[in-house]
């Protein structure tokens, strides 16, 4: 790899330097060069930073990613015995660090506030282990969370951990039937839900959700017999919005009341490298999700390595990452990267504009926070309220930025960088996915010089490269699909219950390769653009959403006949949903039914999922074959002039009726 061209970058600061782990770009390529090498001695020399009941007993690295030579499959530090919770938390305690505070907790509400130390995390995780297998939970059975960002959240997580259980977070923005689909799917044995959050004013129904949700599981011949219930309104003042809790005294179990009575002893169970850890669900383009599942012993020395280095994390920092625990961004840095490292994180359940535009200011103000890692499609909506909900907070305490989820424009990285960071910290613009349980392909903060919009470099051990649509390696400059050469430890091993499923999806399409899914650009100093997704996937507002999952949602309206969702470019959410609808024989689209559309995604799927735009069209533009030619109507929202080759299109009519509907904005009422 050159050095990159220093004249178009911004280099790291000398303040930012004197205190990193890696101060420099030769540092990093050596460093990077050895990993690559030998990544065998690379990450054994990493792993012995964590604490092992007994070392692994087979070979520390052992991997297929060839179809043609066999099944795909990745093993690490087999017959290594760990626990991560022990790692996480005990393991500090014991080392002088239980007064060490592991959350600052703030609510929706600014006054709605807590604080856990090490010491008096262990104690809750301890209780709630002993809960949970008072309930029946054992190692190896799956337990569904669907709670806000929670302190308690992060207690039943590494409860789980701790007795061998694998945890199942739905993000709490996911409807009923989503939340359904998934424990179905899971097989979850009990579900931990809250009563309700805020989010602003606007009450969010938790456990009226949940309840709905376990009834449809009984219903489909999937009962789950305990739902324990976190009573998170108790810190809220705006108690006259919160309507009647729905409450079942034959399933639902008070978290305070098991709580109390439960012992704070729990001895950690030892499991496997490759036991697995969680399952976390992402869209999947044929509509059904996928349970994406990472094991113990890769992803912790993984996701503890990123935190460590992506953050240059010190033990005097504050870490304060804006993302929901739903997501992969929460598992890895708010909890298991994080805890890792013995960090004191600020977690937040919130949203930034509320009471005003100036809450993550003001909670970094507050909190001192010197890592603040966040969204761009937050950055731009905070953007757009104006400079000065920023600038009437100090941020002095500032070292550190963080962008995720989503390909960040040069001008949103600039107003980050210029307006938030007060041009003094860099950004770390991290790309990464559910699937590789941490940053792949990221800056170091004090080695990498920054291209605002650019990830920049690999991490040490990733090997990173682009092929063309044949699969013909692209070397040098060039743009194509995002690959991976290599295993590292935070890969996912396998979509829970369907193997066959995660070797089609990611190594079949370019055989030898993990496959990411995202096009990208590499540019002659070696440094990585990702351009966003190129299969059926769309990233609004950083949730990543399939357009098989919205269609399937579509067809269920009893008018529609045959339905297609796209991506159009958004100004803050960076991508917005699109539909194209055809109704059936005699219905006729109107206000009415385009209600109806809205509420039966918002039902399947969560409001995030809603369209921005409906268009009802005679009939979609298909081939030969009967392939709806999505790419066509991507173009056509996107108001592009030149529509590539239409000539295999069955219908050539099809393109002025379409470009009608959007082109002109020809009024649909
Ligand atoms: O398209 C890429 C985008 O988010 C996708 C992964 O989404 P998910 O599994 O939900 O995980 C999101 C949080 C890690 C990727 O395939 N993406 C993520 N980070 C970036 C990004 N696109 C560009 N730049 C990023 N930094």
């Amino acid at each position: 790899m050159k050095s990159p061209d220093l004249s178009s970058v911004y280099s790291p600061s000398h303040a930012i330097q004197n205190r990193a782990y890696v101060a420099s770009l030769d540092e990093y390529l050596k460093i990077y060069s050895g990993a690559i090498e030998d990544p065998v001695q690379f990450w054994e020399k990493i792993s012995k930073q964590f604490f092992w009941k007994r070392q692994p007993t087979g070979p520390f690295l052992n991997y297929n990613f060839d179809l043609q030579k066999g099944p795909i499959f990745i093993k690490w530090m087999e017959g290594g015995l760990t626990n991560i919770c022990y790692n996480l938390v005990d393991r500090h305690v014991q080392d002088g660090y239980g007064d060490k505070i592991a959350y600052y907790w703030e609510g929706n509400e600014p006054n709605e506030q807590k604080q856990i130390t090490y010491q008096a995390l262990l104690k809750d995780i301890c209780k709630c282990a002993n809960v949970l297998k008072s309930l029946g939970i054992q190692k190896g059975d799956r337990v569904a969370i669907y709670m806000p960002t929670t302190i308690e959240a992060i207690v039943v997580m590494l409860s789980c951990a701790r007795i061998g259980a694998i945890h199942m977070v739905v993000f709490a923005g996911f409807s009923a039937d989503a939340l359904t689909e998934r424990m179905i799917d899971g097989k979850a044995k009990l579900l931990v839900t809250a009563d309700g959050t805020f989010r602003g004013t606007k009450f969010v129904p938790l456990k009226s959700i949940a309840t709905q949700a376990l009834l449809q599981c009984k219903a489909t011949g999937h009962p789950i017999n305990h739902c324990i219930v976190f009573n998170r309104l108790q810190t809220t003042k705006q108690t006259e919005h919160i309507p009647d809790i729905p409450w079942d005294d034959a399933i639902d179990h008070s978290w305070d009341a098991l709580m109390a009575s439960a012992s704070d002893l729990c001895e950690p169970e030892w499991v496997d490298a490759e036991d697995p850890l969680f399952i976390l669900y992402t869209s999947g383009s044929t509509g059904k999700p996928k349970g994406i599942l990472h094991t113990s012993g890769g992803y912790l020395i993984y996701a503890a390595t990123l935190f460590k280095y992506a953050f240059d994390y010190h033990l005097e920092d504050i870490f304060f990452c804006s993302g929901d625990l739903g997501w992969i961004t929460g598992h890895t840095f708010n909890v298991y990267g994080a805890l890792a490292c013995k960090s004191s994180s600020l977690i937040f359940d919130g949203i930034p504009t509320y009471p005003d535009g100036g809450r993550f200011w003001d909670l970094i103000d507050r909190y001192q926070v010197t890592t603040f890692y966040t969204a761009p499609t937050a950055i731009r909506t905070l953007m757009r309220l104006g400079s000065s909900y920023v600038t009437k907070h100090s941020r002095a305490s500032l070292r550190i930025l963080g962008s995720v989820g989503e390909p960040i424009d040069p001008s949103t990285w600039s107003w980050f960088y210029q307006v938030v960071g007060a041009k003094r910290c860099p950004i770390i613009d991290t790309f990464w996915q559910t699937e590789t349980g941490a940053p792949i392909i990221c800056p170091l903060p004090g080695a990498t010089p920054l291209k605002p919009g650019s990830a920049t470099l690999p991490f040490w051990g990733i090997v990173p490269t682009i092929v063309d649509d044949d699969g013909v390696e692209i070397i040098g400059e060039g743009q194509g699909h995002l690959v991976i050469k290599n295993p590292w430890p935070g890969i996912a091993r396998t979509i829970d219950g369907d193997h066959q499923r995660f070797e089609s999806t990611y190594f079949k399409p370019y055989n030898g390769y993990y496959y990411t899914g995202d096009a990208a650009k590499r540019d002659a100093d070696g440094y990585f653009w990702i351009i966003g997704r190129t299969d059926d996937m769309l990233n609004s507002s950083g949730h990543l959403i399939s357009t098989a999952e919205i269609e399937s949602a579509l067809m269920q309206h009893p008018s529609v006949a045959e339905a297609a969702a796209v991506s159009a470019p958004h100004a803050i959410k960076g991508e917005s949903i699109h539909c194209f609808i055809v109704l059936k024989h005699q219905s006729v689209y109107n206000q009415i039914i385009e209600t109806e559309i809205k509420s039966l995604i918002r039902n399947r799927l969560g409001a995030f999922a809603v369209p921005d735009l409906i268009y009802p069209l005679p009939a979609l533009p298909k081939v030969g074959s009967g392939k709806i030619m999505r790419r066509l109507l991507k173009k056509i929202v996107r108001q592009e002039i030149h529509l590539g080759d239409t000539s295999t299109l069955v219908d050539e009519n099809i393109i002025e009726q379409l470009r009608a509907f959007t082109l002109n904005k020809v009024k649909i009422f």
